[in-house]
Parts: structure tokens; sequence; C-alpha cells
């Protein structure tokens, strides 16, 4: 086993209520290829110089830790890495970055690849499942951590609804989105809440779409996050005016996720005009919804 590859697909976060809760894997991947080698040799496609230096490479990161935990010593590697999801606009890049490197050390290290040995490398550099389980599996996921124990069930998503996200030329840390949110919230923001998650849920198991305008609004976060996004509003009311189901933010944003049946590329472009008549540049992608979740292939 001397060359690995990885295709790890985008994720989008809570879906409006579901903050922490629900992610969704969706078809845009990033492709990570590995061959042993002494030292560290980055390639990047695009090329961003940043990334190759391997203190910046979130993969080689992971790769090193998981290596070192075993008690090994990191040799190196020689890196490929295939950049398609954006970086910090809320569609799990990190993710993608992480979840490569487990299934790589797994492999490498001809280690079963357990929930416990997954989480116990992936919450060292990032503590939200509702991004790295669809990573992982693939599909509709939700998921909560309790007392270090990650629980988490896969939920049928219906086939006929399209993701189409916009994103804008914003970069916004996950971070920088969660020092915006309040400490504690009212009950009866909870209660708004709790209603529509599982309102999403019914919908979607009953495929009745009408409903999803409210079950994807939300008290948690979004109120308080789209400061940080100029045209929020606009951008989600383009998204519904267009034909779209549902819209909400995608992650922590700085992406607009619009859950669609029909009409995608309008919704799509009309998001994108909202963006830009609030200054922002933007371009949309209609994707599906991935069920595969990351795939390893043995190249050599
Ligand atoms: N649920 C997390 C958040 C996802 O919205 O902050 C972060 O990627």
């Amino acid at each position: 086993m001397k060359k690995l590859k990885v295709k790890v697909p985008a994720t989008t976060a809570n879906l409006g209520a579901g903050f922490d809760t629900f992610g969704l894997a969706l078809t845009l991947y990033n492709e990570f290829e590995v061959e042993e080698y002494d030292g560290v040799v980055i390639q990047t496609v695009p090329e961003n110089k940043f990334l190759e230096i391997p203190e910046n490479n979130l993969f080689v990161q992971v790769l090193k830790y998981a290596c070192e935990k075993r008690g090994k010593t990191f040799h190196g590697a020689k890196v490929k890495q295939i950049t398609n999801v954006p970086v910090a606009r809320g569609l799990g890049s990190s993710a993608t970055a992480i979840v490569a490197a487990i299934l790589i050390s797994a492999a490498v290290s001809k280690t079963p690849l357990t929930d416990e040995y997954f989480f116990d490398i992936a919450y060292k550099f990032e503590p939200h499942p509702d991004n790295l389980l669809p990573a992982w599996k693939g599909g509709f996921v939700t998921a909560l951590v309790e007392d270090g124990k990650t629980y988490y069930q896969q939920i049928d998503f219906p086939e006929d609804i399209k993701a189409v996200v916009a994103i804008p030329q914003l970069e916004l840390s996950t971070e920088k989105a969660r020092q915006v949110l309040p400490k504690d919230i009212p009950l009866k923001d909870g209660i708004f809440n709790v209603q529509r998650v599982a309102l999403f849920l019914a919908a979607l198991q009953n495929k009745d779409y009408s409903v999803l305008k409210v079950a994807m609004e939300d008290k948690f976060h979004q109120p308080y996050r789209k400061q940080l996004i100029p045209g929020f509003d606009d951008v989600v009311s383009a998204a519904y005016d267009n034909g779209a189901i549902g819209a909400s933010l995608s992650g922590a944003g700085s992406t607009i996720l619009a859950l669609a049946t029909d009409n995608f590329e309008k919704i799509g472009s009309s998001m994108v005009q909202a963006f830009e008549k609030n200054g922002l540049k933007a371009e949309y992608k209609v994707l599906d919804i991935d069920k595969r979740g990351a795939e390893l292939t043995i190249l050599e």
C-alpha cells in the first residue's frame, strides 16, 4: 500500500433550526492523494502556496497527529490536495481534510475505523459532528455529543431535493461566527427551534415540502450571524421568490443554502444577484445530496 486517495464530500450543517445537530453531505468534493515519503511535500490544485506549508495544512497536521498517537514517528508524505470546496464559507472544508487524514491513517496502520478511533482524533481538530459525520458517512445525519460519546443517526433524505448553494466572496471563520452567539437563549426560542426541527423531519418523511419554509426558521444562530453577512435577508427572499422550498445559512456561513425541487438555475442566479446588490461577489452551485460519504481508493 504505497499510494492512497480519499475523496470527501462538502457538507452543509444546521439546515436552519437544527443548529449543531443536522448535517447534509453534498456532491462537491475535495480529494487527497498520499504517497509514502521521507519529508513532507504538498502539491495543491488549484495552487495555494499557504496550504503547501506543512504547518498550515490541516490534512498533514491530522495525519501527523494520528500517526504519533499510535506511538509512531511521522516521517512524512507526498500529498496532492485537490480543493473544490471553498474555504471558510460554511461548507465543511476543514471536515474534508480531517476525515481524509483519519481514513488514511486507519488504512495505513490497518486499524479498524471505529467511531471511537474516528472521534478521538477528529475532535482534537474540530468539535462539530454535524460536519464531520456527513463528510465521513454521507447523506443526512443528526448528531450530538454527551460525556465525550457521539450519538448519531443517518436519516433518509428525499431524492428529489437538490441543494442550491450561493457562495459569496466572504470568508467567515466558524470561531468568529460563534462569537456573536448569545450564551443563553430564552425558553420561548428553545421551543421555537424544537418545534421546527421536529416539523422539518416530519416534512421530509412525509414529503410535504409546503412546511419547510417555516421548519427552517431559527432563533438560535441565524438572527445573530446574519449581521456578519451583507444581504442575508435579501438572498433568502430571492431564493423563496424564485421557487425554493427552504433556505438557511449553510453551517456557520457565509454560504446560503436553498433547497429546491425545480427552478435550480433561477434560484441560484437570483441569490447571486441579491448578494451582488449588497456589494458581495458570489457564485452558485446546484448540488445533489451525496450518499456515499468519504471514499478511499488504493492507487498502488
Ligand atoms: N454547527 C456548527 C456551527 C457548524 O454552526 O457553528 C460549524 O461548521
